[in-house]
């Protein structure tokens, strides 16, 4: 079976591990975690760095952070992994979902004008697979309103819009580093900022706001979402391999689209210009025309040793959501489209391209 998705650990990450071991600083203390977190900064093009424990509880201390008035409204794409609507209830506010274009998959910006309201504080722009969200008309009405940005950068390490990298435009920037993820430190996150205040705020809600000068006097209720230096230690490690993991996840892509490109019934991602996609994982959509959607096409390529996963399930169509009487009778057809027509295909750092002639060769036998 061809996976999905392999993390590969290459250049330092067994030495900076061995020395973290050897060292004794196993814990959130110990070189790795500042130079990780600034290193991970500066690539983002961005002031500060705050590495937390995983990609959901960056989005938590992110809106955390921002200390936003019980109630608050933040729009939200529909079409996302259940991290960024959880952050959000988590932290006292109220998500107003929105629809995603259908050709980057990204939250759709015309939509998020149309839903802002008085109570409106925050947008969570996601960036789907690898391609950037709309930034440039978002921040203009992040301007206009009063809005803060937070973006969602789990899915698009080193991606860019107009020369700007994911993560660093909005006004917080997270990440997950999660195993399948291009930057990896087997689980973990972190939040970037430009602001000192938030990075601060963020830094102490990580570590259980803990007072500088009174260590167990505390004002405010925090969380142990520290990130370990062991992790911080395979980060490093990994920052150091980033261009080249992010050539590889291009050639992919290239190799893919020229093998794929023209397939009747098939619909590939795309890259607007002035983005760079840096395809984390290589979805393609069914068009309506194909008589079976994107779990038989998963079954049958699993039958030819292909492995894959769908696309998200919209928020407003969870259980978990709508038990709790979020998003009544509210619709969203491209993401309703997407979670039943699309599905991601092997995109690990390691496939070669005798893997990905095989995964080529098995969809056009399974849609012939
Ligand atoms: C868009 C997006 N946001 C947030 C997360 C959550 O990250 P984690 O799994 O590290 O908690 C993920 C996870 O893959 C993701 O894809």
């Amino acid at each position: 079976m061809i996976p999905v998705s392999e993390p590969l650990l290459d250049g330092n990450a067994l030495s900076y591990v061995e020395e973290a071991v050897r060292t004794g600083w196993i814990s959130s203390e110990g070189r790795f975690i500042a130079e990780f977190e600034r290193r991970w900064a500066d690539y983002c093009g961005i002031a500060h760095g705050v590495a937390v424990c995983n990609g959901t509880v960056a989005l938590e201390v992110a809106l955390a952070a921002l200390a936003l008035p019980p109630g608050s409204e933040v729009i939200l794409p529909s079409f996302t992994i259940i991290s960024c609507v959880a952050a959000v209830l988590r932290t006292g506010c109220r998500p107003v979902l929105v629809d995603c274009e259908p050709d980057t998959w990204c939250l759709d910006v015309a939509e998020v004008g149309r839903k802002i309201t008085d109570k409106t504080r925050a947008v969570m722009p996601v960036h789907i697979y690898g391609h950037m969200a709309d930034m440039d008309p978002l921040n203009e009405l992040a301007r206009k309103f009063g809005l803060a940005i937070v973006e969602d950068a789990a899915e698009a390490h080193g991606a860019e819009y107009h020369g700007r990298r994911a993560g660093g435009i909005g006004t917080m920037g997270c990440f997950s580093f999660y195993a399948n993820k291009i930057v990896t430190t087997g689980e973990g996150g972190m939040v970037v900022t430009d602001d000192a205040d938030l990075a601060e705020r963020a830094r102490s809600l990580r570590n259980l706001c803990f007072r500088p000068g009174q260590r167990f006097l505390h004002t405010e209720l925090g969380y142990n979402f520290r990130m370990t230096n062991l992790q911080a230690a395979i980060g490093l490690a990994q920052v150091e391999r980033i261009e080249d993991h992010l050539a590889r996840k291009r050639r992919m892509a290239a190799l893919y689209g020229e093998r794929l490109r023209g397939l009747p019934g098939l619909r590939l991602p795309a890259e607007r210009p002035g983005v760079k996609n840096v395809y984390w994982m290589y979805g393609i959509v069914l068009d309506d025309a194909v008589p079976f959607d994107a779990a038989a096409l998963a079954a049958r390529l699993k039958e030819n040793g292909v492995d894959s996963r769908p696309f998200f399930l919209g928020m407003h169509e969870q259980p978990v959501l709508r038990d709790r009487g979020l998003f009544a009778g509210e619709s969203y057809p491209v993401t309703e489209r997407l979670a039943r027509r699309g599905l991601y295909l092997p995109s690990g750092l390691g496939l070669g391209e005798a893997e990905i002639d095989q995964v080529c060769a098995a969809v056009q036998r399974c849609l012939a």
